[in-house]
């Protein structure tokens, strides 16, 4: 072969290889240690931004398992979740529903417990399965359950990002404390996204976070965390939610939606930090302990 047909297929071979990089989607877990803090709206909404304002193609995982409600939050009604496809042959096609600009909702209410339990056979049904997901979505936005059970840190320890979810409630800074403590003990340097909620602007966010990050670099020194931006306390999220609607969609022009749209441009704008694996495909490898 002469060096120039080799120079090309090495280009080539070099293309396609970068091709499959950017047909991995990035994985962001959403997750909080104090409950009812905002997750459930902050995912819906990040889906909705990301999807209608910057063109991505969105899946949503409702991890939340046993008080998953994404679907009751965009109005759905799944038939089945990842349970039936894993025990009654039911095609992901099936499982997944679709919300509103496009977005993918996946209702996985099977508990980990149960996914780490597993035949050879249903590990390799799932693995499969994800892997061949990956190509259709841009993004993977994980609504996680709050608190730091076993359950819900796998998801965050599998996601290649995790954004915190903060509101300036004591309660909420210190369950969010223990839950990075937690996290960093299991996967030191692992990126996470603090994200101030129900506050009165960007100031009062900032303030937030300077507040968990001066307690942090004082006990959890290797603690990889920056700051994800704000949400204002908005009371339109509420009728929003009475609607079962996203906020963004009912009323793009809210504090709220604005300021989520700006969260989604800053987490595009960010370049996920280099060694930090993903994929679908890996993700589903971890939840069910076929890789660490
Ligand atoms: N920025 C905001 N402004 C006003 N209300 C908000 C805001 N964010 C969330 N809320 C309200 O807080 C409540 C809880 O929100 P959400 O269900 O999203 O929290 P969660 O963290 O997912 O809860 P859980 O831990 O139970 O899953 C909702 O009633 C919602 O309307
Ligand atoms: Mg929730």
């Amino acid at each position: 072969m002469n060096d120039q047909a080799e120079g090309l297929r090495n280009r080539e071979s070099l293309l396609a290889a970068e091709e499959k990089k950017s047909s991995v989607p990035r994985i962001i877990s959403v997750t909080s240690g104090k409950g009812g803090v905002g997750k459930t709206n902050v995912t819906a909404n990040l889906a909705y931004a990301f999807s209608e304002t910057f063109g991505k193609k969105v899946l949503v995982l409702d991890a939340d398992m046993g008080l998953g409600n994404m679907d009751v939050l965009f109005n759905l009604r799944p038939r089945w979740t990842l349970r039936d496809f894993l025990f009654d042959n039911r095609s992901l096609a099936d499982v997944l529903v679709e919300g509103p600009a496009g977005i993918r909702i996946l209702p996985a209410a099977s508990g980990v417990e149960e996914m780490t339990a597993l035949s050879p056979e249903q590990n390799l049904k799932l693995i499969s399965a994800f892997d061949q997901l990956e190509a259709d979505f841009d993004i993977l936005l994980i609504d996680t359950g709050a608190g730091i059970s076993e359950n819900v840190l796998t998801f965050n320890l599998a996601s290649q990002e995790t954004l915190i979810v903060v509101t300036p409630e004591p309660t909420s800074r210190t369950d969010a404390f223990a839950l990075m403590k937690v996290l960093n003990r299991r996967y030191s340097g692992k990126p996470l996204l603090f994200l101030s909620n129900m506050v009165r602007d960007r100031r009062e966010g900032l303030e937030l976070f300077d507040l968990v990050s001066r307690v942090a670099d004082r006990f959890l020194p290797d603690l990889n965390l920056s700051f994800a931006g704000f949400l204002p306390q908005d009371p339109s999220v509420t009728q929003a939610v009475r609607s079962q609607k996203a906020l963004s969609e009912m009323l793009p022009g809210a504090p709220f939606s604005a300021a989520i749209r700006q969260v989604a441009r800053d987490l595009l704008a960010r370049v996920p930090e280099p060694g930090v694996p993903s994929g679908i495909g890996l993700l589903m490898k971890r939840l069910v302990g076929k890789e660490g």
